[in-house]
């Protein structure tokens, strides 16, 4: 009988399909579950090892089908971003909510245990504004995707008490990396950008450009996302996943200058509804309980090789 997969659910995303890379080197077989809005079938690699089904996780009896004789998920399938869920909050609630609740009903039914999940710092809305942000802080979701998230949350640890799963929940803070798709306006800020500069398109920072976001590249990240679904065992409380290094938006055009050797015009629009002014990770949880590679890669180093300098 073949090895049981691990399902990961957006695995033909930005995010997913790095993590497909790490889980196939080390030998696991792969099922992604993911309706390709915005992944791509071409973001996966060719090998025998890998299932794709194209569907979506707001529909049960395909998570159903998706999660069964599964080893393990890593739930990531969701509507990315933040502002897209202002302009449609019940299309992405669908998504980033009844997608959930279906995976862990589906897990409940296949009798799966293990699930990582990516939450996001949006949960924190603006507290701690200007201080690294810790796991305890109280929550202030500010958008229908935080709002979602955080009841994934709350849903996933339900499933935990009355039902066995076994969540492992990351916060993550921005990151950033190969095959993040820059082609939306509500793309990762360092997909535009560094696309931007490449072609020598003009870039457009939203207010003045010293909001500050903890960057953390997508390698690092998927080293953690492994560590999580090998643990013997799983500790509660959700764990912030950031670098705990804020970068302000004027200092990224700077690095992304220095490594290109040139910027192209630069203009302010108004700040965006919503956006979060600083976002900087405490992330002492996350160095208590699994490893980032050592030194982890820092924001020069992160877009050297994304821009394959
Ligand atoms: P992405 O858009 O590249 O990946 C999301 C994937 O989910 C895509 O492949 C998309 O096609 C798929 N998807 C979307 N809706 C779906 C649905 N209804 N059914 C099935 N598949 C669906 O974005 P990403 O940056 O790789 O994000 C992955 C996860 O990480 C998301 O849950 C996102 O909220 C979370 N996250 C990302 C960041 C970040 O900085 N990139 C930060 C915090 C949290
Ligand atoms: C990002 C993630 C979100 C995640 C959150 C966690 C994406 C698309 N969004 O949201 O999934 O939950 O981090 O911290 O990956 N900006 C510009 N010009 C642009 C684009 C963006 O100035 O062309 C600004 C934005 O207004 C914002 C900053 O850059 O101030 C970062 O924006 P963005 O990359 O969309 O990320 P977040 O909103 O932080």
């Amino acid at each position: 009988m073949a090895e049981a997969p691990i399902l990961v659910t957006g695995g033909a995303g930005f995010i997913g399909s790095n993590l497909v890379d790490a889980l196939l080197a080390r030998g696991y077989h792969v099922r992604v579950l993911d309706n390709l809005s915005t992944g791509k079938r071409s973001n996966l690699p060719q090998d025998a090892r890998v299932e794709l089904i194209v569907g979506d996780v707001a529909d049960a009896d395909c998570v159903h089908r998706a999660v069964d004789g599964c080893r393990a998920v890593v739930h990531l399938a969701a509507v990315a971003s933040v502002q897209a869920s202002v302009e449609d909050p019940l299309g992405t609630h669908r998504a980033n909510l009844i997608g959930t609740l279906n995976v862990c009903e589906g897990m409940r039914a296949a009798g799966v245990r293990r699930v990582v999940f990516a939450s996001s710092a949006a949960v924190y809305g603006n507290n701690g504004e200007g201080e690294a942000i810790g796991e305890d802080l109280p929550k202030a979701p500010l958008t229908p995707y935080a709002a979602d998230k955080l009841a994934s949350e709350h849903y996933l640890d339900f499933y935990r008490r009355q039902h066995g799963l076994e969540p492992v929940v990351f916060r993550f803070f921005n990151i950033y990396g190969p095959r993040q798709d820059p082609s939306s306006p509500y793309s990762g800020v360092i997909s535009i950008f560094t696309e931007r500069a490449q072609k020598s398109l003009p870039i457009s920072v939203f207010g003045d450009g010293e909001q500050t976001r903890d960057f953390l590249y997508v390698g690092d990240l998927v080293e953690v996302l492994v560590q999580a679904l090998e643990a013997p065992q799983v500790e509660q409380g959700a764990v912030n996943v950031g670098l705990a290094r804020a970068t302000s938006l004027n200092q990224l055009l700077q690095a992304i200058g220095a490594v290109l050797g040139q910027l192209p015009a630069i203009s302010h629009l108004p700040a965006r509804a919503g956006d979060i002014r600083h976002s900087r990770a405490d992330n002492s949880r996350l160095l208590s309980r699994y490893r980032l590679p050592e030194p982890p890669t820092d924001i020069r180093e992160g877009l050297a090789r994304l821009l394959g300098k």
